[in-house]
């Protein structure tokens, strides 16, 4: 049994700092927006915070002062300074894997130096971006050719998760700045239609393999790079193809010559890198083949701009500390289970899925640190679709639905394809919707408008609605790289008041490890004994009867 009285081992639902939320909530549910921005002229410029050129207004959230002081008084009490001085100091935050957490170090200039059991790992990850600058310089610039001597012209990642989203998230994201004259594609599922679809138009004597993986075990990833090598040699006959054809990026370089690339086609990273945080490591070679060291270098000063915003600036102005503390307040005050990101930017149309995986293979945990059932919610469900597309969609469900949705908006002033009047209308929307969503239409002002009385309550939107909206000058590799630290020190936030690992992912293990089985199941020659529930020996029955 925990010791309740120490504060050390209490409970986060039992501290003090959340019962004071728990009792506010109480009177925030009373007020609405509307009455809070009445009361409070200046609200939406107060409410609002600036950092590494991305402007954070969560003046739309159901808070007040009072909420704000509670939500900074709890993560005091949770000693969140001490968390964050530890993750920058390389301690082994992520115990469940007795390993540091430091994606920090893999955009830190060479002046810096940051110690992981006493040695300076900053000369380590500059080596690789220096190896990787001159890799990307060759291919880009047609000197790195393809076993036939052909300039190489199509890049394809295979990869998955952590070695995939965040490399197709940032080509998506930063496609204006890449070189038009080359074809980058992502292959990640284990279906092959993944593979077929994606090489069907592509010359293999054209076509570099970047093998993503940093355990280079997982089942999709070698699976389809199995694929692809057996592709690339249908196609260029030669076995010393592969030479000119494969790279890996990987922690693992036993795995990675068991598959037979050489090491010299090997950009390193390392364990303190979690998967998911790791779009800055050699895993964004294909970013930098795309748009070039100096632009990637650009998108890590963007990092490195939030990181160290998060590290100092003070905590009423701190935009990860914000937007963590009010994403607790709306998941487990509120009881919001959800986050909809809205980026009002079609290059961000990635940016949702990346997400994902980043909030919640983090914080979907159900257990402490200590390894204790926890009593309130952690992870939100993160979800989402570029706007305006989602308004033609789910916003229905967002304004009148029964359920409260928190949501973030993402937008731009400077549109990087101008086209007459769209980005105005673009960015119009996005305000209109933040604006309805906390203000709603009073069932006044919907009769007001002469509006049937049998259609009154079918028109009326109730507002009240949170949302937080980040606006960036311009879509650029810097402020992509302040955006993802912004939403990664965001998680870590939550995280540690939570008080659970944010930075292990046991939750994929088991299904990992039944669908090894039932592959093998599956492929019998003989009809194998199930020892299954009833379902799944059914399922897998007919499977295979169909199959045949
Ligand atoms: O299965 C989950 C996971 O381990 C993620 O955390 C990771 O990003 C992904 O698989 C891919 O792992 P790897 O880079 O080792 O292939």
């Amino acid at each position: 049994m925990r010791d309740s009285a120490s504060p050390e081992r209490q409970s986060l639902s039992e501290r003090p700092q959340w019962r004071s939320l728990a009792r506010h909530r109480g009177q925030i549910e009373r007020l609405h927006l509307r009455e809070l921005f009445a009361a409070d002229p200046s609200r939406g410029e107060r409410l609002a915070a600036e950092a590494a050129g991305l402007y954070l207004d969560y003046s739309k959230n159901r808070i007040t002062d009072e909420t704000l002081r509670l939500l900074l008084e709890l993560a005091e009490a949770c000693r969140l300074r001490d968390r964050i001085d530890a993750m920058f100091r390389g301690d082994r935050i992520n115990t469940t894997e007795r390993r540091a957490v430091l994606h920090a170090a893999l955009r830190a200039p060479p002046s810096e130096r940051i110690a992981v059991d006493g040695r300076d790992v900053v000369p380590d990850v500059h080596a690789v971006l220096d190896r990787m600058t001159a890799f990307a310089a060759r291919v880009r610039g047609g000197e790195w050719t393809g076993h036939s001597g052909r300039r190489i012209r199509n890049v394809i990642n295979i990869g998955i998760g952590g070695s995939d989203l965040g490399p197709v998230m940032a080509y998506e994201a930063l496609r204006h700045y890449s070189q038009r004259d080359m074809t980058f594609r992502f292959v990640s599922n284990v279906d092959g239609t993944d593979f077929s679809e994606n090489v069907r138009d592509l010359e293999p004597g054209e076509t570099l393999f970047i093998i993503c993986s940093k355990t280079f075990t997982t089942l999709e990833t070698l699976t389809n790079a199995r694929a692809a090598r057996a592709w690339c040699l249908r196609g260029l006959g030669d076995e010393k193809a592969v030479a000119r054809h494969f790279v890996a990026v990987s922690t693992n370089a036993d795995e990675v010559a068991k598959f037979g690339i050489d090491l010299d086609n090997m950009f390193g990273f390392w364990d303190w890198v979690g998967g998911r945080y790791s779009m800055e490591s050699a895993i964004g070679l294909s970013t930098m083949l795309a748009i070039g060291a100096e632009n990637f270098r650009a998108m890590l000063s963007g990092f490195y701009a939030m990181d160290e915003h998060f590290r100092s600036a003070p905590w009423t102005h701190n935009l990860p500390l914000l937007l963590g503390l009010l994403a607790i307040w709306n998941n487990d005050f509120l009881d919001a289970p959800t986050v909809a990101v809205l980026p009002y930017d079609q290059y961000l149309k990635r940016f949702p899925a990346y997400l994902q995986q980043l909030t919640m293979e983090s914080n979907g945990k159900h257990v402490t640190l200590d390894g204790e059932r926890v009593d309130y919610q952690t992870g939100p469900i993160y979800w989402g679709e570029p706007g305006t597309n989602g308004q033609h969609s789910f916003f229905q469900l967002i304004h009148q639905g029964t359920r409260l949705i928190a949501c973030d908006f993402i937008g731009f002033c400077q549109a990087l394809n101008p086209l007459g009047d769209q980005h105005d209308l673009l960015m119009a929307n996005l305000f209109a919707q933040s604006e309805a969503l906390a203000f709603g239409k009073t069932a006044g002002e919907v009769k007001a408008e002469g509006t049937p009385d049998d259609l009154v309550p079918h028109r009326t939107f109730e507002g009240n609605r949170p949302s937080n909206t980040i606006l960036g000058e311009r879509l650029t590799p810097h402020t992509l790289g302040a955006l993802v630290a912004l939403y990664e020190h965001s998680v870590f936030v939550q995280g540690a008041i939570w008080n659970i690992d944010s930075f292990d992912q046991w939750g994929v293990e088991l299904g990992k490890a039944l669908a090894k089985r039932t592959a093998a199941e599956i492929s019998s020659a003989i009809d194998p004994v199930l020892a299954h529930d009833s379902s799944t020996n059914a399922l897998i029955r007919r499977y295979r009867n169909l199959r045949k």
